[in-house]
């Protein structure tokens, strides 16, 4: 066994359950997010479609940590808004280590 530090300072994980969120277009909104993270912040930001969290009500559901928030009734069209404020969550946490 052994440790090893994560790269990652924020966590999001986008709801890809088939039973709400897929149908209002979670798996676009999780790959562009993933692409975008991948290409602009380098490790960063982690991207992950998860399974269901727990907010099948109001989908697309996409949860941050360690900001402990979730972002609800997402849709691909809110891309650019999504990232401006993960990049605000980003600076935010940078600020403080
Ligand atoms: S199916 Fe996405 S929160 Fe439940």
């Amino acid at each position: 066994m052994k440790e090893t530090a994560i790269r990652s300072t924020l966590e999001v994980y986008v709801c890809n359950f088939g039973k709400s969120c897929s149908k209002f277009g979670s798996p676009e909104l999780a790959d562009g997010l993933k692409k975008w993270a991948k290409e602009e912040h380098q490790g960063a930001i982690k991207v992950v479609r998860s399974g269901c969290l727990g907010q099948c009500d109001d989908a697309v559901a996409v949860a941050c940590y360690p900001e402990r928030k979730f972002i609800l009734g997402a849709r691909p069209n809110d891309f650019e808004e999504l990232k401006k404020g993960l990049v605000e969550a980003l600076e935010k946490l940078d600020s403080i280590n």
